[in-house]
């Protein structure tokens, strides 16, 4: 998390870096700041809370300079103050930094022994600290910040700006990514290239253990070992950088609103006349097993698409959160596929996962959203999921077009595992080919959802339940609510109710039942009937025939269109995302950027 912004320019700099932060802005809103040099001189301005904040502060406190880096931030070491607000400063050095340095209480009392006291809780001082205390010793900036690198231990993406220095930034990667923006006669730094579009198309990215020296002329990258690295620069489409709202009050809604376009646009690039067009190198036959790693949002598709696989394909699958999987130290198969699914690609916990699987299986599979991003270019196979940049920090396109890549693997290893024919995989794409049909038509609800989500935001808990493959969408539902509107909920299988979570029920619990009319729903309506005995306050989303056989006594009924047995988590997922963001509107939330979270989960 933090997004880290640096500009070598030809224009005063302070306003095109706070620009480009609104466009890191996903990545954390704790605190906010900006170094410059001027005339040879070095300052910063920092504020805490959301970037407006920091603006308001330049306005009666302008900085000046061509030259300047920036920084926003999500607290890890430290409270969000003024004080640990980046950039850190010690002497000539200023430094904004994405990750975590693990050795630095180490590198502190090093640093305290030679009498060099910090005066922030931050991880990141240590790295200026350090830094300084080279120049002292006689060290230029670049071999001072070398020497630093070399003592760091952790993940980290940093940029170095130095007093006295206007034609100079140096850029490290070490687990979390940075691109360099190319200009003419400027040059540019970035977390990613979203936060460099507006000044340019030409990027570099940097790769693991590079570090850069970077002038307005260009740029000179070393890789880990200190050797020149001639790095791709490749072109960005513009178009895959857009971040506006588009009319939309908030992000969220606009990106509740793509569905079916983009749903559209993943099922036509993977499954055409043909059949399912998967890249080469996605074999299911014979595998002893699939392992699926996620987190958060990303682990509950991973969770829906196990239930594909064991039935499109018979094949034994293991799902985990990848913050557990990594430390577990799990056996994994020869013989077996690795999947990793991310929206951003850059989840410190995924990526870590991956790399402990990679001696070990057969192919990594990334399932991802970012293309450029390390998982995508750590996978042997990297599948995007085509949903567009998603901005609001709570997922919801990139959860349904994840699932739909998921389905078509299962497809294609039913296919590949005798378990389905050519003919029945044809009859699931033509129904997947409907799909976007449907999601307009639950979009459709968008009033009669927001409605019932006036009556939910008055609750303090909210259970969510389902069957089957509606399981995983209850605890998506549930993670959705009370991530944006800060309502207790919680996701439970049906059948599991009665095992202890059925002592919440009272009169003031709103309980939402994901039930499709499918095979598995009389089973689900006894269990709802047992919630409606002790007065719990049914919301059933279901279809026609569900609503019709589902009797009296539910508090409110959603009836959605008939869909497929196999596409009802992506088309229910529709109304749970509603429902959470007029949950969140009617509290008065900030559903775009909720406290205490980021979009991009860069650390452990
Ligand atoms: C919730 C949400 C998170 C992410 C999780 C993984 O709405 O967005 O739970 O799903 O942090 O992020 P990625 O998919 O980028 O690895």
């Amino acid at each position: 998390m933090c997004g880290i912004v640096g500009v070598l320019g030809n224009h005063e700099v302070a306003p095109i870096l706070v620009e480009a932060l609104k466009r890191l802005e996903y990545r954390g809103y704790d605190s906010a700041g900006i170094a410059t040099v001027n005339q040879g001189r070095l300052d910063r301005r920092r504020a805490v809370g959301k970037l407006v904040n920091l603006s308001d502060l330049l306005v009666h406190e302008p900085l000046a300079g061509k030259s300047g880096i920036g920084h926003t931030r999500w607290a890890t070491h430290g409270a969000a103050t003024v004080t640990n607000a980046h950039p850190h400063r010690s002497g000539p050095v200023a430094v904004v930094h994405n990750g975590i340095i693990e050795n630095f209480r180490e590198l502190r009392a090093e640093l305290a022994e030679a009498g060099i006291a910090a005066e922030t809780e931050t991880d990141t001082e240590t790295v200026a600290l350090l830094a300084r205390r080279f120049m002292d010793q006689g060290m230029a900036p670049r071999e001072a910040a070398r020497a630093t690198l070399a003592r760091l231990e952790g993940a980290f993406a940093l940029l170095f700006l130095f007093d006295g220095e206007e034609d100079l930034m140096i850029a490290a990667r070490k687990g979390s990514p940075l691109a360099i923006g190319h200009g003419d006669g400027e040059m540019f730094v970035g977390s990613d290239a979203i936060a460099l579009a507006p000044m340019t198309d030409r990027i570099t990215y940097l790769e693991e253990g590079d570090h850069a020296f970077v002038t307005r002329e260009g740029v000179e990258i070393f890789d880990a070992g200190g050797r020149r690295a001639n790095r791709d620069l490749t072109r960005i489409r513009v178009d895959q950088t857009r971040v506006e709202k588009a009319g939309y009050k908030h992000f969220m809604a606009k990106e509740i609103a793509e569905q079916p376009v983009v749903l559209g646009d993943a099922i036509k690039h993977y499954a055409g006349a043909g059949g399912i067009a998967l890249p080469a190198g996605i074999d299911f036959a014979g595998l002893d097993r699939l392992t699926m790693v996620a987190c958060g949002t990303a682990y509950y598709a991973c969770l829906t698409a196990k239930y594909w696989f064991e039935r499109l394909a018979g094949l034994n699958c293991e799902v985990d959160v990848a913050s557990e999987f990594r430390y577990r130290e799990p056996p994994l198969p020869a013989n077996s596929v690795a999947l990793f699914v991310s929206q951003s690609g850059e989840t410190a916990d995924t990526l870590a996962a991956l790399r402990y699987a990679k001696e070990k299986v057969k192919k990594i599979v990334g399932v991802v959203n970012v293309p450029t991003s390390t998982i995508a270019r750590e996978s042997d196979v990297a599948l995007p999921i085509l949903a567009g940049i998603e901005v609001g920090v709570a997922s919801t396109k990139a959860f349904t077009c994840q699932l739909t890549v998921l389905l078509l693997l299962a497809l294609k290893a039913g296919l590949d595992r005798g378990q389905l024919t050519k003919a029945e995989v044809q009859g699931h794409l033509d129904d997947l080919a409907a799909l976007p049909g449907l999601v307009n038509q639950a979009l459709a609800r968008e009033g009669e959802i927001a409605a019932i989500a006036a009556a939910v935001a008055e609750a303090q808990d909210v259970l969510f339940l389902g069957r089957g493959a509606m399981f995983p969408l209850a605890l998506e539902g549930a993670l959705k609510l009370k991530e944006i509107s800060y309502i207790h909920a919680e996701g439970y299988a049906s059948g599991e109710l009665k095992h202890g979570p059925i002592a919440l029920i009272d009169r003031a619990v709103p309980v939402v039942v994901l039930a499709p009319r499918d095979a598995l729903f009389d089973k689900t309506v006894s269990n709802m009937q047992e919630v409606m005995a002790r007065h719990g306050m049914v919301i059933l989303l279901t279809d026609a025939a569900g609503a019709r056989e589902a009797g009296e006594g539910t508090w409110k009924v959603l009836v959605l269109p008939k869909v497929a047995d196999l596409l009802a988590p992506i088309l229910y997922a529709i109304p749970a995302q509603l429902l959470a963001y007029h949950a969140a509107v009617a509290k008065g939330t900030d559903v775009d950027q909720p406290r205490n979270l980021a979009k991009s989960v860069t650390v452990e």
